[in-house]
């Protein structure tokens, strides 16, 4: 496997984070067990960090899985804040609900349950910050309907724009090649899209972070 920073300034970074509830280490834990994706620590970390600085009203994310970003979200969100997050497996539904309700937060976050590229068009007021987190084939349509629902100035998060490292390599193993295409095409046009001012940082699985251009 390929890799985007070495392993040991890595697990130097994540080592600062530590100190995380007993809560959010029972999530990793779980994840970890049963191999449920969720974002890296340090890409976690950087999501936090964005939430409490840019102090946004609305946020959506689409891919709640067990609810451990949308924790993380929640609880960097000012008092009026709000998470609208998007989920489609039954099962990961009941653990998020189960995780959200520990965690004291179920009154600033609302699972929307089913097709996110169904339930995007249908919601009413725009975002402040929308993060991307599903499956990799379904980005670029995710993006597209994403954008309109952002409001001027509004921030895009997508996990996943390094791929382990595949992306960039010229040779890529069987089982990530597909994959690896729908990254590929979903970055060029991420980082040239006319709505948004971009970039992609090397945190975690690649987290891209995207601006909306003003007026669009
Ligand atoms: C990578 S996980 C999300 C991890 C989560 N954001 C975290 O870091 O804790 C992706 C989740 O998105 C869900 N998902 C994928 N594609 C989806 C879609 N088109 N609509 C709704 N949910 C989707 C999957 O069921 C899975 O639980």
């Amino acid at each position: 496997m390929p890799r985007i920073i070495y392993e040991i300034q890595e697990k130097y970074i994540s080592s600062f984070a530590e100190n995380d509830d007993e809560l959010i280490l029972s999530i990793e834990e779980y994840a970890k067990q049963n191999s449920v994706p969720i974002l890296d620590k340090n890409a976690s970390q950087f999501l936090e960090l964005i939430i409490k600085s840019y102090q946004p009203k609305r946020v959506l994310e689409i891919g709640t899985a067990i609810g451990y970003s949308s924790i993380k979200i929640a609880r960097s969100l000012d008092k009026k804040g709000i998470l609208h997050t998007i989920e489609i497996s039954e099962n990961n539904i009941q653990l998020a609900n189960e995780n959200i309700l520990k965690s004291g937060l179920s009154k600033k976050i609302k699972i929307f349950k089913g097709e996110a590229k169904e339930i995007i068009p249908d919601l009413k007021k725009k975002y402040n910050l929308i993060f991307l987190d599903a499956d990799k084939e379904d980005y670029l349509e995710l993006l597209e309907l994403s954008i309109p629902k952002l409001k001027n100035n509004g921030i895009i998060i997508v996990d996943n724009l390094l791929w382990h490292g595949w992306v960039a390599k010229t040779r890529v193993i069987k089982k990530y090649k597909r994959s690896t295409e729908f990254i590929r095409e979903f970055n060029n046009i991420f980082m040239n899209h006319p709505k948004l001012f971009a970039t992609i940082l090397t945190i975690g699985d690649g987290i891209g972070i995207a601006v909306k251009k003003k007026n669009d």
